[in-house]
């Protein structure tokens, strides 16, 4: 029996189909959803409105529409016709068998899952710090949902485009250069780059506040570099080296890679080609030197400008988004282009996004689609922006090594039998996860509370609880002898037959339409709830019915459950960029 990947998207397009044969209006939309389990695995609700619009009896129109499904369709699923009109669609355990039978391998999940956005280009723009200064806890977020929108898009069957955009350019050069010149400390640069930068461009500003003639200076310098003076050229690169490399090891300690590492400043030599033509097109005017594009329609953008080049003469933020626009549409071919920041920068999206939709329309160009990811903040115990003691942000460095010290100790208390070297492994996997699942757990439109107990806790939806199911998982498959995959140990399993059984197959068949909301809406934080709520399905099924039963088919169809369980709690944590194990 051939049974989809997606087994609600597959029912949509067959009510879709059967809706022409019964004569409904093109257009109809079944609104196909998972059902309430009591009810059902899938219903659709579609039927409700389309009569009401038209002053049909709705069960009438269901009833039609029944009539029109497939024959072959009973051997899928049972259809009943619910309430004033809904249709509610029971899966045979013998389709839920079979679906767990198809997708045996990570390989197999994706190669169904891939069908959801084959071949769709999409540039992701996550992290982009600046340089020369230190990741902060306020940099993890861009990071870990980034990095995590990617992986699910890429195993989705999107072509994906990772960047990190830069910034690398901008008036914080001139102190720096100005800086690194008068104030450097040459053993405080060696033994910590990053950490000597980020005080010289400190000390620098604040003796330009004192200093009128230290800030003419500083401005002087910031001129030479952009007019192409050899020294703060070199200056400059020697600056972005330092920073690229400290930035390097948060992400290998992260897992997040990029395809491109495209800066601001790559797009210098591209800017003058934005100012031509959004004023050809008449869509900038000057305004007190400056460059600049009113949105009229808009009711704070037609008096707020978006300022494309400054009065000076000098680009900036919006100068060079526009030319990355212009970029990834023609280099890289993009249908999406997706950037990630906080909720912060949502004006500068907002004016960016209407500027690049007229400009493109002005110059005949295919419009790509634009997604503005935001998030919001990670708050401390006190509600308040999370700061270290003496109000400085908490550096992203000592955030994780202090997660996975506490995750060490957490891991000693409870497996002292364990060999010290692979606690300090677990402590790794544990204490990144955890600091990574609390984010990705939630909403990323919110604010969250960064809480160590909460998220370093083996209950609620949190890594360590995650993790854990999945070496318990393991640990059922050591005791047996048997290998998880072990194609021989599920052999001949029979279709699920008690509630926990079936109640645990749906749910894994639910893997599909998670996958599918969490790219649609790039909000990771659904299949967390997914897995979570698969782990405690799990449980529930691990309680009811005894695994090692004597009759052999039995026995063989709750291995497969265990095994799928493992499948997809591993690939789900995979996809959101957590590393499991296989005992803790
Ligand atoms: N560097 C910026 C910041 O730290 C984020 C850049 C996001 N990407 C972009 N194309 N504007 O806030």
């Amino acid at each position: 029996m051939h049974v989809s990947f997606d087994i609600a998207a597959d029912l949509d397009a067959t009510l879709r189909a059967a809706a022409t044969r019964a004569g409904l209006e093109p257009g109809f939309d079944p609104e196909v959803r998972t059902a309430d389990p009591r009810h059902g695995d899938v219903q659709a609700n579609g039927v409700l409105g389309y009569a009401k619009a038209r002053k049909l009896n709705p069960r009438a129109v269901a009833t039609q529409l029944l009539a029109a499904l497939p024959p072959e369709l009973a051997t899928v699923a049972e259809a009943s016709i619910a309430g004033p009109g809904f249709i509610n669609f029971r899966l045979k355990p013998a389709t839920l068998l079979a679906w767990l039978q198809a997708y045996d391998s990570t390989e197999h999940l994706k190669s169904g899952a891939s069908a959801f956005y084959r071949g769709l280009r999409q540039v992701v723009d996550f992290s982009s710090p600046n340089t020369a200064k230190q990741l902060h806890v306020g940099h993890v977020r861009g990071m870990v949902i980034g990095e995590a929108i990617c992986r699910l898009l890429e195993y989705c069957g999107a072509e994906v485009v990772r960047d990190n955009h830069i910034g690398d350019w901008g008036t914080q050069f001139g102190k720096l250069i100005w800086g690194f010149k008068h104030l450097r400390n040459d053993d405080a640069l060696a033994a910590d780059p990053l950490e000597e930068l980020e005080r010289l461009y400190k000390a620098a500003d604040a003796a330009a506040k004192e200093d009128p003639a230290k800030l003419d200076a500083a401005r002087a310098e910031l001129v030479k570099l952009q007019a192409g003076d050899a020294e703060n050229l070199a200056l400059w690169n020697r600056i972005n080296a330092i920073s690229a490399t400290a930035f390097a090891e948060i992400y290998r300690q992260l897992d997040i890679r990029f395809d491109v590492q495209l800066g601001e400043s790559f797009y210098n030599d591209k800017l003058q080609q934005v100012y031509d033509e959004l004023t050809a097109a008449a869509l900038a005017e000057e305004s007190q030197g400056a460059l600049v594009v009113f949105h009229p329609e808009h009711p704070r953008f037609k008096t707020q400008p978006f300022i494309i080049r400054k009065s000076d003469g000098a680009s900036n933020y919006a100068s060079t988004d526009l030319a990355t626009m212009l970029y990834r549409t023609e280099h890289f071919k993009a249908d999406v282009i997706a950037i990630l920041t906080d909720t912060r920068q949502s004006d500068h999206f907002e004016q960016l996004w209407l500027t690049t939709q007229k400009w493109f329309a002005k110059t005949g160009r295919k419009l790509p689609r634009f997604e503005h990811v935001t998030f919001g903040s990670i708050l401390g115990e006190d509600g308040k922006a999370i700061k270290t003691r003496s109000g400085d942000p908490i550096k992203l460095k000592a955030l994780l090594a202090e997660a996975v010290d506490r995750a060490f100790t957490l891991v000693t208390e409870k497996s002292p039998e364990l060999p010290e070297a692979e606690r300090r492994d677990i402590a790794q996997a544990v204490g990144i996860g955890a600091v990574r699942y609390a984010d990705l757990s939630q909403n990323r439109s919110s604010d969250y509370i960064f809480a160590w107990d909460k998220i370093l806790s083996f209950e609620g939806n949190t890594a360590p609880y995650l993790l854990y199911a999945v070496t318990r998982i393991h640990s059922i498959f050591r005791k047996l002898g048997v290998a998880p995959f072990d194609a021989a140990a599920i052999a001949g399993a029979s279709a699920p037959e008690t509630d926990a059984e079936l109640a645990l197959a749906r749910k894994l068949t639910g893997f599909a339409p998670a996958l599918r909301l969490t790219t649609a809406q790039l909000r990771p934080h659904f299949l967390c709830l997914y897995l979570y709520e698969l782990a405690g399905e799990f449980s529930t099924f691990y309680v009811a019915d005894k695994v090692l039963v004597d009759d052999p088919a039995v026995r063989a169809r709750r291995l497969l459950l265990c095994a799928r369980t493992l499948l997809i709690l591993e690939t789900g944590l995979q996809l959101l960029g957590l590393r499991t194990l296989t005992r803790m």
